[in-house]
């Protein structure tokens, strides 16, 4: 591996380290995805089934790629190199890059589309729309052909000149900056709806768990949505962690990003529920939810007072941006330090060969969508098969190996001495830790997918 011979990069700060890797976690996952999966899986049940994917598999996992990122100080792409040299480890970490790389692309289309609705709403596109309206309005514009091709090359540009500028200028000043925004916005929205007339329903629909809806489905859901939402099983917070610095507590670490994407899922679920079952809308819309469902409930919820909708909807839809824009910073990451650590590019080459690479599979998930709709794979369009074969089977597929990697073949001095910062903190959870990364994430894991196989056999 051609390795830099200069210091390497690292974060300014732990706060910046943190915020940079909860920008990661926080991402349309938590706002776009996470409220429809739960619409669709029944509310509560779901969401402690996917509280305990967290606590059970991802925080481990989180730390064990941090252990990963920073002790190899190499993105994920070379860091089983450095640790395991010449094993076939290091296609783990190539499954990561792969993963990302992918994630990306489709992504940002949906990030794309966040720009458009920020457009309209200040635009006063909502303004007296019906429900109807609103369906053909996301349907014409997500199929039309050029449109949301324009709002991801916007986008992915941003993303862009946000990781040229470089892991302390770039990525950690723009997180210091995007997530307390981002983190007020949100509690903001969700009073706004809770406040609403008939909100309780919603609360309700979040709070009060209902076990029949539970089956395995729901399981492997909340798994792969656990997974995706902290950013887990494709390296980017082990590349994160290349850059924390020697006295970053990990578990610390871990514990706050966890923490923070969590609430971040649930307060934008209290932002979403109430506001719908205030104007009598089915939670279960799907990935339509905040495109559809939502700028109607805004509209509606406040008829009265036209001002207070139009700042809710604008407010929304920069919420959403901002926080997509942390996560594609995170993806593109990725990919630009693997082709700048492997094959010695400079961080700018590598950065255009990853924006052109991702736009070219963005543009093809955009059309996806509307013109090239009728090509499939195992019956879902790109789009759909893209995000299927990233979330619900690579994520966790390399999560486990990432488990498997530090639970058994990393030497047990580097895992204690990085969760313990070589010894100068307590380690009460250490055991607990390891038996996580041995057995219970890897079998876990394992199970879901024989499940879903025996399911879909
Ligand atoms: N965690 C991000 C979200 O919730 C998505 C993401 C996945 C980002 C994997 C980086 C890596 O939106």
């Amino acid at each position: 591996m051609q390795q830099h011979h200069h210091e390497r990069v690292s974060f300014g700060s732990k706060i910046g380290a943190i915020l940079a890797a909860a920008g990661s976690a926080v991402g349309l996952g938590n706002i776009w995805r996470f409220p429809y999966e739960t619409g669709n899986h029944g509310g509560a049940a779901f969401i402690l089934i996917y509280l305990g994917c967290v606590f059970i598999f991802g925080l481990p996992i989180m730390m064990a790629e941090f252990t990963i990122g920073r002790r190899s100080k190499a993105s994920t792409g070379g860091a089983y190199r450095v640790l395991a040299p010449g094993t076939p480890w290091k296609w783990v970490g190539y499954l990561g890059v792969l993963t990302g790389f992918l994630i990306l692309g489709y992504y940002t289309v949906v990030a794309g589309w966040t720009l458009e609705y920020i457009f309209q709403a200040a635009t006063l596109g909502f303004s007296g729309k019906s429900p109807n309206d609103f369906i053909t309005m996301f349907q014409h514009f997500s199929q039309d052909p050029l449109r949301p091709l324009i709002w991801l090359f916007i986008f992915m540009f941003a993303t862009h000149f946000i990781v040229v500028r470089g892991v302390k200028d770039g990525i950690e000043k723009s997180s210091k900056v995007m997530m307390p925004v981002l983190f007020i916005l949100v509690v903001l929205l969700a009073i706004c709806s809770l406040t609403l007339p008939g909100a309780e329903k919603g609360v309700e629909f979040l709070l009060k768990p209902d076990f029949s809806k539970v089956t395995a489905d729901v399981f492997l859901g909340a798994m792969g949505q656990a997974f995706f939402s902290l950013s887990l099983g494709m390296g980017c917070l082990s590349t994160y962690a290349s850059y924390f610095g020697k006295d970053t507590r990990l578990g610390h670490t871990a514990m706050s990003v966890g923490v923070i994407d969590t609430c971040v899922a649930v307060l934008a679920g209290l932002i979403i529920f109430p506001a719908a079952f205030a104007v009598g809308i089915q939670p279960d819309a799907g990935p339509s939810l905040i495109f559809i469902t939502l700028p109607n409930v805004f509209q509606q919820a406040f008829a009265g007072v036209p001002v207070l909708s139009y700042v809710c909807s604008v407010a929304f839809y920069v919420l959403l941006a901002l926080a997509a824009l942390t996560s594609t910073i995170s993806l593109h990451e990725v990919s630009t330090a693997f082709l700048h650590e492997k094959f010695g590019f400079t961080r700018t080459r590598a950065a255009s060969l990853v924006t052109t690479g991702s736009l070219l599979i963005g543009v093809v998930s955009s059309l996806a969508l509307g013109e090239w709709s009728t090509y499939t794979i195992a019956g879902m369009n790109v789009f759909d098969a893209l995000d299927y074969l990233t979330a619900k089977i690579m994520l966790p597929v390399s999560g486990m190996f990432a488990a498997l990697f530090v639970g058994w073949v990393l030497d047990r001095k580097i895992v204690r001495g990085e969760a313990t910062n070589y010894g100068t903190l307590k380690s009460s959870y250490y055991p607990l830790y390891i038996l996580i990364l041995k057995f219970v994430a890897p079998i876990g894991i394992v199970l879901i997918f024989v499940n879903e196989l025996g399911l879909l056999g």
